[in-house]
């Protein structure tokens, strides 16, 4: 009898040690916080993929498909195919989409600036905006309509679409999608963004007030946060930046989270990395405009950093084998 107890009380131990491993995504999902990652084609494609993202994360985004060049790709045939798998994959997993991007210097269709009448150009991006959201209405409930249009110095991007109208193209860009969906959360979104006091943060904060004193209909900025284990990182800078949006109404995504470093990584470096995912998790659970932790990868095995900074690398809290870091162990205690 004694031993049929002792089992019992192990199998009792064991169950109750197993009920405590938390899921990701439900522990996020709990904790409010839209916690996801940047996905591709093949992701959504494979159920292997699917899995492993859906037990991670309760959100997603495109990394690529929902760029003009692939959505949109000639100027009369609108590419829904991919980004349908993908909105229709998280979907039907209960998970959310955000929506990324509309009028961003890079991976616009070749087409677009072959398009000589400005009258015609601005009726072009507004037909971009309106169709690709009302496709996707009720589906997608955040977007970055514009993306990196300041320099690091905080004048303006001299970008295709800022030469040929300046500032006033990217309001006009937030009143179309405003009115293609009026419920989804608008975002302007950049990188090297994140510490109050930097000149590209700083000259984001002044233009974003600015449209919202003109009532404008921002919802947010997005904080895409590619940031290096072996820079300067301050929480105090990023948080006081949030609070500002804060106080203007706004909210504050977080929305290509990666730490990138030097490769092949030392314990250590993984270590002050797990330290920063976790201190911005920190913020986002404790500043109430933070609701959105997308990562810009699913795991290390797929990731842009070693294409651009070459010697860099294993970004993400999910590893190259597809096994969750102690980072993510770490991040999933704090929900
Ligand atoms: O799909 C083509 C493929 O057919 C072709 O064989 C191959 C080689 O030329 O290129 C493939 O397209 C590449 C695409 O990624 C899909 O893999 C493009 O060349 C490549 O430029 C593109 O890079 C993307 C990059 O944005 C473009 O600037 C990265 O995947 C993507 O992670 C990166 O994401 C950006 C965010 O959108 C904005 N914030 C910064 C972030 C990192 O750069």
């Amino acid at each position: 009898m004694k031993n049929f107890k002792k089992a019992a009380f192990v199998l009792a131990v064991l169950l109750l040690l197993a009920g405590c491993k938390k899921v990701p995504s439900k522990a996020a999902t709990k904790a409010g916080v839209n916690f996801g990652a940047a996905i591709t084609i093949g992701d959504a494609l494979n159920q292997e993929q699917i899995k492993l993202i859906t037990e991670n994360f309760n959100t997603v985004v495109a990394e690529n498909n929902m760029k003009w060049e692939n959505i949109h790709p000639k100027k009369t045939f609108y590419n829904f195919g991919d980004m349908d798998t993908i909105a229709d994959m998280a979907v039907s997993n209960g998970m959310k989409v955000r929506g990324h991007t509309f009028i961003w210097y890079q991976q616009n269709a070749p087409y677009v600036s072959s398009i000589k009448s400005d009258d015609e150009l601005k009726a072009h991006l507004e037909e971009h905006i309106t169709k690709v959201m009302e496709h996707y209405k009720g589906k997608i409930y955040e977007y970055d309509v514009a993306n990196e249009i300041f320099e690091e110095d905080g004048s303006f991007r001299k970008s295709f679409w800022y030469n040929r109208f300046g500032e006033e193209i990217y309001e006009f860009a937030f009143e179309v999608a405003h009115k293609a969906d009026p419920d989804a959360i608008l975002i302007l979104n950049d990188y090297n963004n994140e510490n109050a006091g930097d000149a590209k943060s700083d000259a984001q904060y002044k233009f974003v007030k600015k449209m919202v004193e003109k009532g404008v209909p921002i919802n947010g900025i997005g904080l895409q946060l590619h940031l290096q284990e072996n820079l300067p990182f301050s929480k105090d800078a990023i948080r006081k930046n949030v609070q500002r949006y804060g106080e203007l109404g706004l909210k504050v995504s977080f929305t290509e989270v990666d730490v990138r470093v030097k490769t092949p990584a030392t314990p250590e470096a993984v270590k002050h990395q797990q330290e920063i995912f976790c201190d911005l998790l920190d913020i986002a659970l404790t500043e109430p405009n933070v609701d959105t932790f997308v990562f810009w990868g699913v795991s290390d095995a797929h990731t842009w950093v070693p294409g651009t900074f070459p010697g860099y690398g294993d970004p993400l809290p999910i590893d190259k084998d597809n096994k969750p870091k102690e980072a993510m162990k770490a991040m999933v205690k704090m929900f």
